[in-house]
Order: C-alpha cells, then structure tokens, then sequence
C-alpha cells in the first residue's frame, strides 16, 4: 500500500481526546502530542522510524535519532527521554545493530536527553527511529495552528535529501560526512530553537515525509490562511537539480505531489524540476517558522550568527483562499 492509501485508512479510525489536559492531540496534524502536566509544564510525545537512508550503519542511527527528536523542537519544546524502536533481520551481522543503536545513543546524548531502552523484533528489513518525550512550558507551544497573514516563512535546512538518498543508493554520491546532506541530516534542530527565547514564533513545524508541501499543507489549514512560496529563494542542496533533471526522484514525492496538488497554484515561471524539489520527502529535514514580518529579518539573523547558514525567508502568509502559491 502506498502513503496514500495509508493515510486514507488512518483516516477511518475515530479517534476520541476527551482529556483536558491534552492541549495537542490529533486534529492538527501537529508534530507531536502535548500533554498538560501542571501549569509550568507540558509532556511531548512523538514516535517515528525508517529502514536505512545510508550504509553506514553509525550514520543512518544519528539520522534518524535526530530526525525523531526533531518533532519536540517543532513543537518549542526540548527532549529528556527516548526510546529505540528497532526491526533487525538475524541474517545480518549483529555488529551493524550495535553501531546503529549507538548512533541513537549519542545523538540523544547530544539533544542533552537519554537513551533508557526500548524494544527490539526480527524483520526483513532493519527499521530504526526513536520514541522521544520532550517537556515544554504550556505557554510556550507552537503549533501548525497559529500562523497568521503578513508573516514571513523561513526554512533552516536545504531541501532535497529524498533526491539526494536515491543518488546514494544509485552509487552517485558518498554516503557519509562528506556529503553536505548527509551532515545535514545528522544535524539536529536545537539549535535553530534557540530563536523562540528571543522571538515570538507563531507557528512551527519540521519538514520531513510529506515533503515542503505536505508540511505546508498541515500549516496552512490549519491555520486557515493561504501561503504563498518564492521558489528562487528556497535553499536546495548541491547537485540536486541536476539529480532531478536525470529523473533520480523518490516514489513518496510522486505520493505527496497526488496528496497534495489539487491545493497547490504553480505559476508558469516556475520550473517542473523546482516544483519536484518541494514535493521531494524529506529525512531529518529543517524547521519551518511562521514570524511576523518585522521580526523576520531578526530571526533570520539569529538563525545565521548560530552558525545556521542556509536558512532563508522563502515566502510569506496572507488572507485568502487557503492554497499554496508557488511562483
Ligand atoms: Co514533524
Ligand atoms: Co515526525
Ligand atoms: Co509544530
């Protein structure tokens, strides 16, 4: 079953959130769940895992360790707990799961969390993520719900890691710390939220799966605005275009351009490759920010200075019909 088809069925089930405490559950496809505990303090829950996106098996566990931890920043908050998810065929060397699960460790170690287990089964294919809980004061939550027109859009990380997986596994290009993405990948988002002490952020959230679009998609309805996107300002990794142009393009960016084109207006200046690139899933991708205009130069200074280089104001939100222009 594809991604669509998935969701479709994620979509049959009634899910009930009576609770008062829970100040972030399903509605809004929001990063993760949050959770009241008293007035200072809120719980974020969020769980997520893929099969290997490199060889390296010490890489591919920081990746997608920082990728799960990555939906606690995208809700304000900052991680303590996680735990392994992990699917491992016996047939492989049992030495590739120690160095997996190593590279979670330490990612986690980073996020200044720890690793305190998890569960482990066989599988035909290895499987790798965490569960991460993360705390966040209850005033200080950003969710997909609260951008607001006149704000600014700025993306922190560089698009294109769908395309740049399918060049690895096509032995295009080096899986490791060489390769820009790769480093990117591995980063984590902790730093990028070092604006919100500074800034008041209207909304966030992380680009991954559902690629630009999707994402934008969750932002856009459910703040009820409309979002319009300068493609030439969006940061895109090295080669990429050209990786694009060879027609090397990830099955789920043709699932996300189905799921989501019916709300998307695509000017005729905009090239089919560029639009190919926003739809591209991303893994462990950058946060999205929604500010409001007079302080988006600000923050995107401060996003720089913290070493942050690539990010950049890539559109803006305004009044109108809720869909995504893309010019
Ligand atoms: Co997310
Ligand atoms: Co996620
Ligand atoms: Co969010």
């Amino acid at each position: 079953m594809g991604p669509k088809a998935l969701s479709q069925v994620l979509r049959q089930v009634s899910f009930v959130n009576n609770d008062k405490n829970l100040l972030v559950g399903i509605g809004t496809d929001d990063d993760a769940a949050v959770y009241k505990l008293d007035d200072n303090k809120a719980l974020i829950q969020t769980v997520d895992f893929f099969t290997p996106v490199v060889d390296d098996p010490y890489i591919y566990g920081q990746i997608a360790a920082a990728n799960s931890l990555s939906d606690v920043y995208a809700m304000g908050g900052k991680p303590i707990l996680a735990m392994n998810i992990v699917g491992f065929p016996e047939c492989l060397d049992q030495e590739l799961l120690v160095q997996i699960i190593q590279g979670g460790v330490d990612k986690t170690l980073e996020a200044g969390a720890s690793l305190v287990g998890g569960h482990t089964v066989k599988d035909d294919e290895p499987k790798y993520g965490l569960a991460v809980t993360g705390l966040v004061h209850p005033d200080q939550i950003i969710t997909n719900s609260t951008a607001k027109p006149n704000d600014k859009l700025i993306l922190t990380k560089p698009l294109g890691t769908g395309i740049m997986i399918a060049a690895i596994k096509g032995g295009l290009e080096k899986g490791n710390t060489e390769n820009p993405a790769v480093r990117s990948m591995m980063e984590l988002n902790d730093k990028a939220i070092e604006v919100f002490n500074k800034f008041k952020i209207n909304s966030c959230t992380d680009i991954t799966g559902f690629g630009l679009i999707g994402h934008l998609t969750e932002i856009m309805k459910a703040s009820n605005i409309q979002i319009s996107i300068d493609t030439k300002m969006v940061p895109i990794f090295n080669k990429v275009i050209e990786y694009a142009e060879m027609g090397l393009y990830p099955k789920g960016g043709d699932s996300n351009r189905k799921n989501y084109q019916d709300l998307v207006n695509t000017k005729d200046n905009v090239d089919q490759v560029i639009e190919d690139i926003l739809y591209d899933p991303q893994t462990s991708g950058g946060l999205l920010l929604s500010v409001s205009e007079d302080v988006s130069k600000e923050v995107l200074n401060m996003l720089h200075s913290l070493g942050i280089e690539d990010a950049a104001i890539i559109g803006e939100v305004n009044k109108g019909k809720k869909e995504i222009i893309l010019s």
